[in-house]
């Protein structure tokens, strides 16, 4: 960390932590400097940090830390296609996939979006015969974003049924397998590097149901998802049935590529490319707004002052709407995988970085977890994701209950309420951001996403870690193939666990 980092840093912590009450009673126009409209075409979303601990003298420190760690360049660098990922010598240009970066990324992008475009309106015109369908195999990065995009977008007026199966547990296919017919099922196997041995395994199960089920060429339902088409090829898929995406896209930002078929597949081509236009809109935002101004890196200043002055060591995100309801899973992997770091850019000890992402669902979780939040010991910064317009078609006493319940919350986090009796007393002075959404639309849900992603890359910026690789999750990897070779001897605990299950 070089000095002036940590002159920031310090100045950071040192500075006065008034509480939430006192920063709304010294500022009228709090609201209003903290809460932001991103337009989109089709409606907008609110962005409202005012209910955290941001105060001018934190945005004026945090500006300061952004200036010393070249925030500008990083982000310059991000949409040049630049090296920003030292490890792996990558650029990350999921920005192109939506239009926004380097002009050759940007057309080689559009044409692989052509070719998989032109693949997903074959098959909704019939050519490929009756498609009703999908089963994606893929995990982490290659099924998260599909999932949670179709659950979001399609549900039941999917254009194709898919069912997404990323666990090598047998069940999870099983499952897909009783709710297809073969006869009008294809495959998806999506996998950035075509080598994951789950991902692997559940297609070739997948071939085997096909074929059991009277499937004459079972290699012929599958399409390759991959930035391997040279692996797809290989493993035998006829080339024609390949989408490729570029290897300078990283698996957990990957639902813009050809990863997204089964999203276009279910919602269409045209809501394809609105996603990617609310993604866009996003971009252009972060790559222009300055300082406070900028959306994303404002949240990472929040975020940061929790998880780095303050010391949370998880932070937690509702959604106010089951259409978002696979949103905390998503944000998981795009965060712990991103930023859960130790050490920085040039290897030196990085002090704390990314917090826990954990979550659920409003209101159910309200009455199975918020106990903690009002009156546990761990301090839990909270994002609040609603929509203005319902998901459903009930009386509107649903949806006004649901967003009720969700601006109750924040507001209670926020007030607290004194008691006598030590019990009932609520502290309040807890944190919360609010994204509220005209609609959960293509647009604004590809916005949303491209938001995340951002805020995960500004805060990585700060903290100068690389959030880009993900060497962490190679060691099990590697001693669960050495189980699998055998020969090897373990600790004692893991020796009895695998004579336990008869697997030595
Ligand atoms: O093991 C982690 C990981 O490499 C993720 O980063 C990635 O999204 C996932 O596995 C799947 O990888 P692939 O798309 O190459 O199958």
């Amino acid at each position: 960390m070089s000095t002036t980092r940590k002159e920031c840093w310090n100045a950071l912590a040192q500075l006065p932590q008034p509480t939430l009450a006192e920063l709304f009673a010294a500022d009228e126009a709090r609201v209003e400097k903290l809460t932001r409209r991103i337009e989109l075409d089709d409606g907008g979303i609110r962005f409202d940090w005012s209910k955290t601990h941001l105060d001018d003298a934190r945005l004026d420190g945090f500006e300061a830390l952004a200036k010393a760690s070249d925030f500008d360049e990083m982000r310059r660098r991000l949409f040049a296609g630049e090296v920003v990922n030292p490890t792996e010598e990558r650029a990350a240009e999921h920005s192109t996939l939506r239009g926004v970066g380097k002009d050759a990324s940007v057309e080689e992008a559009e044409a692989l979006r052509a070719r998989m475009l032109m693949m997903v309106q074959a098959i909704h015109d019939g050519v490929l015969g009756e498609v009703r369908h999908l089963i994606h195999v893929g995990i982490g990065g290659s099924a998260l974003g599909p999932a949670l995009a179709i659950d979001a977008l399609a549900r039941e007026d999917a254009l194709v049924d898919v069912h997404v199966v990323a666990n090598i547990d047998g069940l999870a296919l099983e499952e897909a397998f009783a709710k297809c017919d073969p006869a009008t099922t294809l495959v998806a196997v999506a996998s950035k590097t075509f080598t994951t041995i789950e991902t692997m395994t559940n297609a070739q199960s997948a071939l085997r149901w096909l074929a059991d089920n009277g499937v004459d060429d079972p290699t012929g339902r599958v399409i390759a998802l991959t930035a391997a088409p040279e692996k797809a090829v290989e493993w035998g898929v006829d080339e024609t049935r390949i989408l490729p995406f570029a290897t300078s896209v990283g698996g957990r930002y990957s639902m813009w590529s050809s990863i997204g078929f089964p999203i276009a597949l279910a919602i269409g081509v045209e809501g394809f490319e609105q996603f990617l236009a609310g993604a866009a809109a996003m971009d252009r935002h972060f790559e222009s707004a300055e300082g406070r101004e900028n959306l994303p890196l404002r949240a990472a200043f929040a975020d940061l002052h929790y998880a780095r002055i303050l010391k949370a060591q998880t932070r937690a995100v509702f959604a106010y709407d089951e259409r978002l309801r696979m949103l905390p899973d998503y944000l998981q992997q795009l965060e712990m995988e991103s930023n859960g770091k130790s050490v920085t850019v040039g290897g030196e000890p990085a002090g704390i970085t990314a917090p826990i992402t954990w979550g659920g669902v409003g209101t159910d979780a309200q009455h199975a977890v918020f106990q903690l939040l009002h009156q546990g010991t761990n301090l839990v910064p909270v994002d609040f994701i609603a929509s203005i317009e319902p998901g459903d078609a009930l009386d509107p006493a649903h949806h006004h209950i649901l967003l009720m319940n969700c601006f109750a919350q924040g507001a209670a986090l926020m007030a607290g309420k004194s008691n006598a009796d030590p019990h009932r007393n609520y502290p309040g002075n807890r944190p919360s951001a609010t994204m509220l959404l005209d609609d959960v639309t293509p647009e604004s849900f590809g916005a949303l996403i491209a938001f995340h992603e951002h805020r995960v890359f500004a805060a990585a910026v700060l903290m100068d870690i690389n959030p880009f690789d993900q060497f962490g999750v190679e060691l099990g990897k590697e001693i669960a193939k050495k189980i699998e070779a055998g020969g090897e001897r373990f600790d004692p605990s893991t020796e009895a666990l695998l004579k336990a299950a008869g697997l030595s």
